[in-house]
């Protein structure tokens, strides 16, 4: 029992010793080109930095180093957020290597808005020192922050690119670890948090499975089974049933997915995925349409049936291919995008061998069918791709 219990407290030690001061440790054993001590640091989590520091309680200043891997050209930037968690409004430090110079510059820029001129200028609070280094692929920029109401609990953000509008910074990239590199940080104690950014990242992901698995797989499935199934007289009545269950599932999490992903489209100001929301949004559209064109589907026998065959296919097709596309447009906003692709990319290659495989099936039985009994049954058949089966009326 005492044993169980001792092996218990081991592997939890061991668990937060793997975990726990594995950032402190990495950062502290890094080396900074001024050779200067700081008392603590912290390994952020994003865009491959750290940040080093010593606060001063007497008069409410810090020291601090902002360290990260960047090549040249390329800018770093790090600041502090006095008002609220994000890029707006940060009082920020930003170095590069100026092209007209060929030296490293380094100035305090305010962040104003979404586009801002990251031209050098005022903070709301003072700063001094501020300098920069360049050398092996890493830029470091120093500096001496006089901390606004002496708050040692700062939301804090920083940022890396390497585009340049006449040799000042640029826009960074709108997705990844680019809008996910933020957090607050207790300067006293040295803790972190990015909870916010973690909640993001886990909304995402849902996000992400959801419409991946409703719009990505379920409806090119439920394609499948009414394309291919009907052709089978035993499997007359059943793959409607299948067909109509498949997608009706498919829209119901496609509609939740949707929702999510609006909500963290209005959540993400000024980070904006265009073209995956406006396919998003057409997607919801022409996938209401076609669950609502099912109470509106002619008689099997009516002469406009065909009409109906013709738009519920069309449009079937559209919604498949485009949430295909989009599928992919969002791994491009997701964290792990590679992981995400490749298994998705296996997914619908399946679905896509199965169905290969299945138009063959369809062709030989056709083809038997056409030489074995009158040209009817064909037309029965092939046309079926056109045209609903029996239970449709
Ligand atoms: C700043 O706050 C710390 C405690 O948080 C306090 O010890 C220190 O005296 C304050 N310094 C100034 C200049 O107000
Ligand atoms: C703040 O205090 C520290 C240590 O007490 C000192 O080294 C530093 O020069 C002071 N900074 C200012 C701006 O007074
Ligand atoms: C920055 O502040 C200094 C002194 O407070 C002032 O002289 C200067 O004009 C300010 N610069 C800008 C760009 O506002
Ligand atoms: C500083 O404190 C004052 C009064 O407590 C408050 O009005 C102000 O908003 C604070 N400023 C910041 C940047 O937190």
């Amino acid at each position: 029992m005492a044993t169980m219990r001792s092996l218990l407290v081991f592997l939890a030690v061991a668990a937060a010793a793997l975990v726990l001061p594995s950032s402190a440790q990495s950062c502290s054993s890094l080396t900074l080109s001024n050779s200067r001590n700081y008392l603590l640091c912290n390994s952020l989590s994003r865009l491959s930095s750290s940040l080093h520091w010593t606060y001063h309680a007497s008069n409410g200043t810090v020291d601090i180093a902002y360290r990260a891997t960047q090549s040249t050209p390329g800018w770093i930037a790090w600041g502090i957020n006095p008002t609220t968690t994000r890029m707006v409004n940060t009082q920020a430090l930003v170095a590069f290597v100026s092209s007209s110079s060929g030296s490293i510059t380094a100035y305090p820029t305010s962040i104003d808005s979404y586009r801002p001129s990251m031209q050098s200028g005022n903070l709301s609070f003072a700063v001094s020192g501020v300098t920069a280094t360049n050398s092996d692929g890493v830029m470091t920029i120093y500096a001496t922050i006089t901390l606004p109401n002496n708050s040692t609990q700062v939301n804090h953000v920083w940022q890396a690119s390497t585009s340049f509008n006449d040799d000042v910074p640029g826009q960074h990239s709108p997705s990844g670890d680019n809008i996910l590199s933020y957090g607050t940080l207790n300067l006293l104690s040295g803790e972190s948090a990015s909870s916010a950014t973690n909640n993001v990242a886990r909304r995402r992901n849902v996000h992400g499975v959801l419409n991946a698995v409703s719009w990505g797989l379920l409806m090119p499935l439920g394609v499948i089974i009414a394309r291919y199934l009907r052709v089978f007289k035993s499997a007359d009545p059943a793959w409607f049933y299948l067909h109509v269950g498949c997608q009706c599932t498919a829209y119901i999490l496609g509609v939740a997915g949707w929702g999510t992903g609006l909500k963290l489209g209005s959540d993400s100001v000024g980070v904006k995925h265009t073209k995956h929301r406006s396919i998003g949004i057409a997607l919801f559209c022409l996938a209401t349409l076609q669950v609502f064109a099912l109470f509106l589907r002619p008689n099997k026998d009516h002469k406009r049936r065909i009409f109906w065959n013709v738009y519920h296919h069309a449009v079937g097709y559209a919604v498949i291919s485009l949430s295909i596309v989009n599928v992919f447009e969002g791994f491009k906003v997701l964290d792990r995008e590679r992981s995400w692709r490749r298994a998705y990319i296996a997914v619908i290659a399946t679905l896509a061998g199965v169905a290969a495989f299945l138009e063959v099936v369809t062709w030989v039985v056709v083809l038997r069918r056409r030489s074995c009994h009158s040209e009817k049954v064909l037309g029965g058949a092939v046309a079926a791709n056109g045209h609903h089966g029996r239970q449709g009326a």
